[in-house]
């Protein structure tokens, strides 16, 4: 037996495929499990928890009788609308549904359905490596059923659409981001016929909701080269209608003999960067967003050559913009991109410089628990094809983060809590909360991350003592 064969076996002794197989059988009803968990199997991919199960007949019916058969109490959901049920039952979601055909109309992604055989249902589905069947019947458990050659494009790494590429993608344009998707995640590439599909109808993409757009680009973004993504989103020209200020730093310009560098490639290689830097989704977003304010900050200066001033401000104010648009979260992750984008730079700047304690202060200070984050987007953020240039930017990087190390020992800035408290400074003064107050604790902030004195509460207090005086203030 081959190992495919073995995980096949395997996979379909977990206990919940017995019940499957015995209610189907009670019912006299065909029941297969199908799509992305019949793929993974093939795939050798780990197994999500969402099992398919299709049946030539009623998808209630059956998981009615499952839910029934199935020891404890299960929750079984009904969707008469869609005629479909699920079940949770310990860690798996079951689904269930009748087999069917499908149409569609034009300006929804809601069918009208049939019932149908197998192979309809087949038909129906988006991808060939998606249609796969295995039955879960006594008689043939086990029995793959792949009428598309599914596997044939499995072992070739094709996404190939069972029926007409345009029936497919019109039927549902999620589909055309899904191939992208499934091309990203598994490495495959999308039959020509249907790329030239795809990029026939990519306007059908407005008809899709932003949350299922943003689905998709998350599961993008979390690849581990979401670069091949992007690119095939912009080469079907999706991306226009998605991430505009992407499109927007594609492109080389030059005046004089002076060019700037294409940012669009540019982003997407701090993307892979980032990649292999960190699993964190919204610190690929800030990768994805850190140079979007170039495209409108951009200008030739006929002494300095090309510019982007304030590029970080204006990105920041334009990551509001786009998750609003998106539908994306617009709380602490929006505002944790959004600070990113706007520190982007400052490390490099840092290490261009003289690398000075107080600017290595001011920097932790600013950037506060998102330091490491930020440095790990500046790294990522080195791509110059100049071996020189590129190891000096890194020892350079290196410095700061030696630098940021000697002073967090030294000054413990990372999560500052002022020495001295406003509420201190209220008593010994005899204030109310007034703007004198405020005054007294920035001017002790400043004297820290200047490092005229110490991050400490003695040198502090002196501090605010002769600060006070210089204001005209005594202790009360
Ligand atoms: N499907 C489809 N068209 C869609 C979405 C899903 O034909 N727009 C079908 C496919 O057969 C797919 C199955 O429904 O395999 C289950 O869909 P889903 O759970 O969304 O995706 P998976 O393929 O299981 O993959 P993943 O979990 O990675 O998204």
């Amino acid at each position: 037996m081959n190992t495919t064969q073995k995980r096949i076996e395997e996979t379909l002794q977990m206990p919940v495929f017995s019940y499957v197989q015995k209610a189907a059988d009670e019912l006299g009803v065909d029941a297969y499990v199908i799509g992305g968990f019949v793929r993974d199997i093939f795939l050798g991919r780990p197994l999500g928890h969402d099992i398919d199960i299709v049946t030539v007949g009623s998808g209630i019916a059956l998981a009615q009788k499952v839910a029934e058969l199935l020891p404890g109490k299960n929750q079984i959901q009904v969707f008469k609308t869609y005629g479909t049920a699920m079940i949770k039952w310990k860690e798996n979601q079951l689904e269930f549904v009748g087999a069917r055909k499908e149409s569609y109309s034009k300006d929804s992604r809601n069918p009208v359905v049939e019932n149908g055989s197998l192979e309809d249902d087949q038909n129906r589905r988006d991808f060939t490596i998606n249609a796969l069947a295995l039955s879960l019947n006594s008689e043939k458990f086990g029995f793959l059923l792949d009428p598309f050659n599914g596997i044939q494009d499995l072992n070739d790494g094709v996404i190939r659409t069972p029926l007409d590429p345009d029936i497919t993608y019109s039927d549902d344009p999620l589909r055309m981001l899904r191939a992208i998707r499934f091309a990203t995640q598994l490495g495959f590439t999308i039959e020509n016929n249907s790329f030239q599909s795809i990029a026939k109808n990519n306007s059908r993409i407005g008809i899709l909701s932003m949350e299922r757009i943003v689905e998709e680009l998350h599961k993008i973004l979390s690849c581990s080269k979401p670069s091949t993504g992007f690119l095939l989103l912009e080469k079907a020209g999706l991306l226009p209608h998605i991430l505009p200020e992407l499109i927007a730093l594609k492109g080389i310009e030059e005046v004089e003999g002076q060019r700037h560098k294409d940012n669009f490639y540019h982003t997407l290689e701090v993307v892979d960067n980032i990649c292999s830097y960190s699993e964190n989704l919204w610190l690929r977003w800030a990768a994805l967003l850190h140079d979007i304010g170039k495209a409108p900050t951009k200008k030739f200066d006929k002494k300095i050559g090309w510019t982007f001033h304030a590029h970080e401000f204006v990105g920041a104010k334009m990551v509001y913009k786009l998750f609003k648009r998106l539908h994306m979260p617009l709380n602490e992750k929006m505002k944790y991109v959004q600070k990113l984008v706007y520190m982007s730079s400052r490390p490099i700047v840092i290490a261009q410089d003289n690398v000075t304690d107080a600017a290595v202060r001011r920097l932790v200070f600013d950037a506060g628990e998102l330091l490491d984050d930020l440095l790990l987007l500046c790294k990522a953020d080195i791509t110059t094809k100049n071996p020189k240039r590129f190891s000096r930017y890194h020892k350079n990087f290196e410095l700061v983060k030696q630098k940021i190390e000697e002073v967090e020992t030294r000054d413990h800035i990372r999560n500052f809590q002022p020495p001295v408290s406003g509420e201190e400074i209220m008593r010994i003064f005899a204030l109310k909360p007034c703007r004198q107050v405020g005054e007294i604790k920035e001017a002790i902030k400043e004297a820290i991350l200047e490092g005229e004195i110490p991050n400490e509460y003695d040198a502090a207090h002196a501090f605010m003592l002769n600060k006070a005086k210089s204001m005209g203030l005594t202790p009360a």
